[in-house]
C-alpha cells in the first residue's frame, strides 16, 4: 500500500440508534488489495442512508452514506487504475460497514466501483455519479433489457417506443430520462408541475404531474394507449399510476421504496415486475462494468444531477431528516467534506 498523510482517526456520520445518526471520531479504515482510500471531499445522500438507518439491519456503529467524490490518499497493492492524488467519485459500500461509508472523512473505494473524475466536472456534482446514476443504469440496461447507446445520439433501434418514468425529477429520475432518450425511446414521467421544465432538460418529451386526478388519462392520451415499459422511481408512491400506464404483460422496473421491497409487492397487477436493487455485492460485474464507461457517458453529455451543496459532516443529520420528509424535490443534498 502507497501512502500520503494519513491520520489514525476521522470524523463520519454514524448510526447510533434506530433511526438516529451521530457525527462520532472513529478510526481511520485500512484498505484491501484492489481499494483505494479517498479524503472525502464531497459526500452526496440518499434515501437509501436514512432507509437503512431507520431499518436499522446493521446496527449501531455502521457508518452511513454510500455517495463520494475526492482524493486519492492510499492505494491498494493491486491497484490499477488510479494513483494517488487521482481525483475519483463513486462508491463507499457505507450503511452496511462499522469501518467505511461516504459520510466520513475518508472512504474506501473498490476500484472497480469509481472513475476518474474528468477536469470538465466538479467533484460535488461528481460526486451524484454514484447510487442515481447506477440505478438508473440498472434499470434500463439490466431489468429492461436495452443496450447501452454509444454517442451522445440515439443510436438503437426502438424506433420511439414509450417508457413511462414514475418519478421524473428523482435523482434516479434525472440520469434515466438521460439514458433512455440516447437509448432511442420516448419518455413519459410524472413530476410536480414546478419541476416540469428541469424533467423535459433531461429529455422528457412529456410530463405530467402526478398530483392531477386524471393523471393516468393524461399519459394514455399523450402515448395512445398503455406502454410497453415502465420505471417506479418514486418509492412506490406512483405504483398505481404505473400499473395502469404500463399494458399487460408488460415489463415494470421497480425500484423498491424500503430495503426489502415489500411496500408494492402485494399490488403488482398485470405488469411483469423487474426489481431492480442496487445490492452492489449482487450485481458487481454489471456495476464495475458502467464505472468503466461513466467517463465515456460524461463526455457523451450526461449530465449530473443538479446540487444542493452543505457546508460539513454535522449538516448531514438535517439533511436525512429532510429527505426522510419527502422535503428534496429535483436535486441532490450534497455535503463538502474536505475542509
Ligand atoms: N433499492 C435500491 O437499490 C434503490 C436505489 C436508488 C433509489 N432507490 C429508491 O428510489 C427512490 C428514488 O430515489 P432518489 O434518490 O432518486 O430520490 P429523490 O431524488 O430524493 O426523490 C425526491 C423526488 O421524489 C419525487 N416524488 C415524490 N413522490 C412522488 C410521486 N408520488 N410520484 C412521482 N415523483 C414523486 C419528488 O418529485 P417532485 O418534487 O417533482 O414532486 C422529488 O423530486 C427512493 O425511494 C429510493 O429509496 C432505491
Amino acid at each position: 500500500m502507497t501512502t500520503a498523510t494519513i491520520p489514525a482517526t476521522q470524523r463520519a456520520v454514524v448510526h447510533k440508534d434506530k433511526g438516529v445518526a451521530e457525527v462520532r471520531t472513529i478510526p481511520v479504515p485500512a484498505i484491501r488489495d484492489d481499494e483505494v482510500l479517498l479524503k472525502t471531499a464531497y459526500y452526496a445522500l440518499n434515501p437509501t442512508d436514512w432507509k437503512q438507518l431507520d431499518a436499522s439491519l446493521t446496527g449501531p456503529g455502521t457508518v452511513v452514506g454510500v455517495d463520494v467524490a475526492g482524493e486519492v490518499v492510499a492505494i491498494g497493492k493491486g491497484v490499477s487504475r488510479f494513483a494517488v492524488g487521482d481525483r475519483v467519485a463513486g462508491l463507499a459500500v457505507g450503511n452496511k460497514s462499522t469501518e467505511t461509508g461516504g459520510a466520513a472523512e475518508y472512504a474506501v473505494v473498490n476500484e472497480g466501483l469509481g472513475f476518474a473524475v474528468p477536469a470538465s466536472l466538479d467533484l460535488a456534482h461528481a460526486a451524484t455519479w454514484g447510487i442515481g446514476a447506477g440505478t438508473a443504469a440498472q434499470v434500463l440496461f439490466q431489468s429492461l433489457g436495452h443496450a447501452y447507446p454509444t454517442g451522445a445520439a440515439a443510436t438503437n433501434d426502438n424506433k420511439g417506443q414509450w417508457l413511462f418514468v414514475s418519478g421524473g425529477s428523482t435523482a434516479v429520475g434525472s440520469f434515466l430520462i438521460q439514458f433512455a432518450k440516447r437509448a432511442g425511446l420516448r419518455v413519459v414521467a410524472t413530476a410536480s408541475r414546478a419541476n416540469f421544465d428541469f424533467v423535459q432538460q433531461n429529455g422528457a418529451d412529456a410530463v405530467v404531474d402526478y398530483h392531477e386526478p386524471d393523471v393516468v388519462a393524461q399519459i394514455l392520451r399523450i402515448t395512445g394507449g398503455q406502454v410497453p415499459q415502465g420505471a417506479e422511481l418514486a418509492g412506490g408512491a406512483g405504483w398505481a399510476i404505473s400499473t395502469k400506464v404500463v399494458r399487460e404483460g408488460g415489463l415494470a422496473s421497480i425500484v423498491p421504496g424500503d430495503p426489502s421491497g415489500k411496500a408494492i409487492a402485494s399490488s403488482l397487477g398485470t405488469v411483469q415486475p423487474r426489481h431492480t436493487a442496487f445490492f452492489i455485492e449482487k450485481n458487481f460485474v454489471f456495476t464495475k462494468d458502467f464505472y468503466a464507461r461513466v467517463p465515456r457517458l460524461i463526455a457523451d453529455g450526461v449530465r449530473p444531477t443538479p446540487v444542493t451543496v452543505r457546508d460539513g459532516l454535522d449538516a448531514v443529520i438535517d439533511g436525512l431528516g429532510e429527505s426522510r420528509a419527502g422535503r428534496v424535490s429535483a436535486t441532490k443534498l450534497v455535503f463538502k467534506v474536505a475542509p
